[in-house]
């Protein structure tokens, strides 16, 4: 069975969706980079280890890269999830773990990569809006897609309603990427392009919920 290790900076509601989603392999652990993070707790309440490793406690970025490497190799990680974690990670640190760290983003990547995505998706008054699972290269929310869900910006809606709307879906396309991988479906080639398995041929790698 293979090992995931989940990383979390805050609230961790992705982190839940994946600890319920019963999935194929071992959650062996949960480690963030702020030790106030509400995922910790959550994490122990499922029985896995929480881990906080505290990024203020060292010096340069590679510093606690290396720690938090070796905190993931300590427990045999065959994939590292990024559930809202939210620290940019150095070049070798992204390297080391190439093909097998996963990341979701708040926005139909490529548009709007980067930190308040509703908003800034608001204020380019897009109809559409939602969230990608793409895994992670040295370019900041760059790599390439692996699932995206599509959801309507209404007139009514406000950063609140539109990330809660976004959210739900995220809840669903996580696990599923997840899933994928660890039931050795999912893979990124040695040029950089995702493979999926048995989904058919443009397999459902889009959700997008009906309007209205
Ligand atoms: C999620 O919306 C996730 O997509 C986003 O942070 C939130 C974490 O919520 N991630 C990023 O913005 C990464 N750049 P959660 O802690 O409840 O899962």
């Amino acid at each position: 069975m293979k090992s995931v290790v989940i990383l979390i900076s805050g609230r961790g509601s992705n982190l839940q969706a994946l600890l319920e989603a019963s999935l194929p392999g071992r959650i062996a652990a949960v480690i963030s980079n702020r030790p106030q993070a509400a995922g910790l707790e959550l994490a122990r309440r499922h029985g896995v280890a929480a881990i906080a490793l505290d990024h203020r406690g060292y010096a340069s970025r590679e510093q606690f890269d290396a720690a938090l490497a070796a905190e993931i190799d300590r427990h045999d990680a065959d994939l590292v999830v990024l559930a809202g974690f939210m620290r940019i990670l150095g070049d070798d640190f992204v390297r080391r773990y190439s093909g097998r760290l996963l990341n979701i983003h708040p926005s139909l990547l490529p548009l709007f990569p980067g930190l308040d995505t509703h908003a800034r998706a608001l204020a380019a008054g897009v109809k559409i809006h939602g969230a990608s699972v793409h895994f992670v290269t040295p370019a900041l929310d760059a790599g390439p897609l692996v699932i995206q869900a599509a959801v309507p910006v209404l007139a009514a809606d406000n950063e609140e309603t539109l990330a809660a709307r976004v959210l739900a879906q995220e809840h669903k396309i996580y696990p599923q990427a997840v899933r994928w991988f660890l039931e050795g479906r999912l893979e990124l080639s040695a040029e950089g392009r995702v493979a999926l398995r048995g989904e058919g041929d443009a397999g459902p790698a889009l959700i997008a919920p009906a309007l209205g």
